[in-house]
């Protein structure tokens, strides 16, 4: 165990520290996936099937983690993944982690389901999206993209992977459910846990922000959280990201697309960018992974779509990986989290501060000097998918000669393919 949060020397120490932290229960709404968490646990597990070629002497003096992409300058290819109740897992909740993710130049994506509100998250003058739910009374939905509108939000984030809740049985188990209902055993742990208990009990209330008053009502946190839930609609279709592509004229992502078909779709409408993403493995157990599926949704919807990959991000390595199979860019929710119920402000600052080294240390050792100059060459599968990669790279030629490398700079990530044929970029 690492002694605090700048003796953490990568991800996982922030997560043993956060485990630390954390009463039970939240530390297991944090962590849990679905059912058996086989999906959870396979999102990270999958980079290691992906093998890094490095390439020598290539002079990389100068490394460029920049990119842009939605006309967004990013420090490095990083996303903050829309994660709810953040106040839950420290007072400084969104705020805290806006702030950090505004500091290394990344985009943070706040939650419909935060604990601040969207104009308050504006006020730390970062780029920032806002994740949206389709709620069943559509009035509520629009009052939200109203609300991101005015306070100058880049984008707005889709989320339409959760008709119904995933199954997380470590919450049924420890009482954070709805309505909660804490056993004794979750009851001695929030006890023994005063650092958290304390400010929960006598300091600010963790609410729902964005959801009091109005139409909401100003009942309960439980009894919102109840209502929010009742809203989820089963009934969303494609129909309905027509209407927001409508209404709203920012960047428009969709998140929680896993099938080639899907991204097809959801590019013919015209979003702007797909976050591949199974919801961190918290909704369907056993669903594909977005690494495995990333090559086929970047073949499948060409250049056109900026896609970023959500889930299993642990190392600036896995960051690599997914930039040389076709994203523009990573996402992340737990790594960030694990940060700050660690350690507040100063541990998401040490979460993002550990990608970022991370990433820029592997593009020397992979020689490559900027972020446009990793290419599908950089990977490939080992295990079962090999055969299978193989027979298609050697289908569309995707070996080509030693390109031209890039001048450093930042580079537009938008639409670099995975299996550009004998093109150098
Ligand atoms: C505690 C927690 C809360 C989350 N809340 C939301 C949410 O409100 N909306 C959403 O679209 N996704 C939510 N997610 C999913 C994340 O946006 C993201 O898809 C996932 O965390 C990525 O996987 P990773 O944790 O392995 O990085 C949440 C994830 C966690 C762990």
């Amino acid at each position: 165990m690492p002694n605090g949060i700048a003796a953490a020397r990568n991800i996982a120490d922030l997560q043993l520290l956060a485990r630390k932290a954390l009463p039970g229960p939240v530390w297991n709404y944090l962590e849990g996936g679905a059912d058996d968490e086989v999906t959870k646990r396979r999102n990270t597990a999958i980079f290691d099937d992906v093998l890094l070629t490095p390439e020598i002497l290539t002079d990389v003096s100068n490394i460029d983690t920049r990119i842009s992409m939605l006309n967004i300058d990013f420090g490095f290819p990083v996303i903050m993944s829309p994660t709810g109740m953040s106040q839950l897992f420290h007072p400084s909740g969104e705020m805290a982690v806006a702030r950090a993710a505004a500091d290394h130049a990344v985009p943070y994506a706040l939650s419909t389901m935060a604990t601040t509100t969207i104009e308050e998250v504006a006020q730390i003058g970062g780029r920032r999206f806002f994740q949206l739910y389709c709620f069943k009374d559509r009035r509520l939905t629009s009052e939200l993209l109203d609300r991101a509108k005015a306070s100058g939000y880049d984008g707005i984030i889709l989320t339409a992977d959760t008709p119904v809740s995933g199954n997380r049985e470590r919450d049924l188990v420890s009482g954070m459910s709805v309505p909660m209902k804490f056993p004794l055993k979750s009851l001695i742990d929030f006890s023994l846990h005063p650092k958290w208990s304390l400010p929960m009990l006598f300091g600010k209330r963790v609410a729902l922000a964005n959801m009091t008053g109005g139409h909401w009502g100003t009942g309960s946190a439980a009894g919102v959280i109840a209502m929010v839930n009742g809203q989820m609609d089963r009934s969303i279709t494609w129909k309905d990201l027509d209407w927001l592509r409508a209404t709203w004229n920012g960047s428009l992502i969709l998140k929680g697309v896993s099938a080639p078909i899907d991204a097809v779709e959801a590019a013919k409408i015209g979003c702007d960018g797909l976050m591949i993403s199974n919801h961190g493995g918290r909704q369907l157990d056993g669903a594909v992974t977005p690494l495995e599926q990333l090559p086929h949704i970047r073949d499948a919807v060409g250049d056109a779509v900026v896609l970023i990959l959500d889930g299993g991000v642990r190392r600036g390595t896995h960051i690599l990986k997914a930039l040389a199979l076709g994203a523009d860019a990573c996402a992340i929710g737990r790594p960030y989290i694990f940060g700050l119920a660690a350690g507040g402000p100063a541990g998401v600052h040490r979460a993002l501060q550990i990608l970022r080294t991370e990433f820029e240390r592997g593009m020397a050792l992979l020689g490559v000097r900027c972020v446009a100059d990793i290419r599908s060459r950089h990977v490939r599968w080992s295990g079962q998918q090999a055969a299978t990669d193989f027979a298609v790279r050697l289908e569309r030629n995707a070996w080509p000669n030693r390109p031209e490398t890039s001048d450093n700079g930042p580079w537009t990530a938008v639409g670099r393919s995975a299996f550009s044929p004998g093109k150098a970029v």
